[in-house]
Order: structure tokens, then C-alpha cells, then sequence
């Protein structure tokens, strides 16, 4: 059982002070009946929350996706940097928010923000063959042995599809995701990473018309397809 108040913020509906003034007007009503108090305790799962005659379809879980910008710390909070959740607005910030999976400081691209920690767990783990597609731009120029070495699978990293886009550009498919591997996984041919950006994670795309420090929720169909383990560039 959760306060009327906490849940109507916790589904970013409106923020406690909002929903109290909403009780106020006798807009919010639950199983039928309209709430009087902001103190008054529902099941949010399983009783009918209407606001303003409107039933609300209640999300246990956030699922967001960020164009992360260079420069932005894949973290929670940070004492000093600015993490991507402080770049979400003050409505969005619900408790135990999380990026899923980190992205280096100076890397772009989609990062998932979310405060389910099982689909992260499951989306994170390698066994799980989500693979993760990044564009990489490198300071050499890549050739078909490049190719075939990440194809055989470098050092201690499993086998990765590398594609080479033109001289100093390719995209690269992994499945891991560990510290720094896109740019370990260059450097051991060779090559030094100058840009790096995620486009994609499990079966969904990175949306292009997110400018980057943009974010929007992923439909039920994106959230579904984030574990999926298609792959293949
Ligand atoms: N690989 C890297 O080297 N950096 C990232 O940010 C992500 C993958």
C-alpha cells in the first residue's frame, strides 16, 4: 500500500504538492471513489486510479532512453561531474534510478536509465547475448585484418562483428560490454578510438531524433525488444 500522493508522483502525473492541490478539487479518484486525503493509502498494482475521470494505466518500472553527450558521467551522482541523471528534469527523477550499463565519459549515444534492476541485470549479462552496436572513429586506417582479428576475438574478449564504414570509421558489435572493451578491442590493432557512440542496445535503435542530452520513455514493444538477442550489422 503507497500514499495517493507518492504514487500519482512516482507515475510523473503530478509532483506531491500538485496531487495535493488535485485532491483538493476532488479530481482523484480510486475504485470509484473520490480521495479526500493525500495521506490515503491504495494498492497501486491492482486498484482503478482515475484522474479527472481518466483511468491511469500505472508503470511499476521507467524505462528511458538517453542520447548521452561526451562529457556526461554514466553514474547516479558524482560529487563533481554532472551524471546523466542529473540531466533529466526534477519531474522525472524518481527514487532508484539508474544508468543500465556505463558508457565511458567521452562516449555518446543510448544509455538506459531505468529503475528495474532485473531487466538490467538480464540485459547486462553476457550470457544473455544482448549485443550492443557502437560506431567507432579511429586514427588509423582499418583494413580486412582488422576485421578478421575482432572476428577471432581479441585478447580476452569474445568474438566481435567489426564493419568497416570507410578509412577511419566502422561499427562494432559486442556482447559484454567491459571496461573500456570497444576501445581496448581497437587499440590492440593498432588503432586509438577518437569517437565513440552506442546506436543501439538488444533489438532497439538509439532514436536519431534525440539531440543528445535528450531523452523519451521506450514504448512497451522498445522494452520488450531490449532483451532480445538479435544481432548483425
Ligand atoms: N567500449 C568503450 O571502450 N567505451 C564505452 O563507453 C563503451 C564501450
Amino acid at each position: 500500500m503507497e500514499r495517493i500522493d507518492k504514487i500519482l508522483s512516482s507515475q510523473n502525473i503530478a509532483s506531491r504538492s500538485e496531487a495535493k492541490e488535485l485532491i483538493r478539487k476532488k479530481k482523484i479518484s480510486v475504485n470509484g471513489r473520490i480521495v479526500l486525503k493525500p495521506d490515503e493509502k491504495f494498492e497501486p498494482e491492482t486498484d482503478e486510479i482515475s484522474v479527472d475521470g481518466k483511468i491511469i494505466s500505472f508503470k511499476k518500472y521507467v524505462y528511458i532512453m538517453m542520447n548521452k553527450p561526451a562529457g556526461v558521467l554514466s553514474a547516479s551522482n558524482d560529487k563533481y561531474a554532472r551524471t546523466v541523471i542529473d540531466l533529466l528534469p526534477k519531474e522525472w527523477q524518481r527514487k532508484g534510478l539508474f544508468p543500465a550499463g556505463r558508457l565511458d565519459k567521452d562516449t555518446e549515444g543510448f544509455i538506459l536509465i531505468t529503475d528495474d534492476g532485473e531487466l538490467a541485470h538480464k540485459m547486462l549479462a553476457p550470457k544473455n547475448h544482448v549485443y550492443k552496436l557502437y560506431k567507432a572513429v579511429v586514427d588509423k586506417v582499418l583494413t580486412e585484418n582488422d576485421v578478421t582479428a575482432f572476428q577471432n576475438g581479441i585478447n580476452e574478449f569474445l568474438p566481435a562483428e567489426m564493419k568497416i564504414l570507410d578509412e577511419h570509421t566502422a561499427l562494432v558489435e559486442i556482447c559484454e560490454g567491459k571496461f573500456h572493451q570497444v576501445k581496448k578491442m581497437f587499440n590492440a590493432v593498432g588503432a586509438n578510438v577518437t569517437y565513440l557512440k552506442r546506436l543501439r542496445i538488444g533489438g532497439v535503435m538509439l532514436d536519431e531524433s534525440l539531440s543528445k542530452g535528450h531523452f523519451r520513455e521506450l514504448s512497451d514493444s522498445e522494452i520488450s525488444q531490449l532483451l532480445s538477442a538479435e544481432h548483425g550489422i
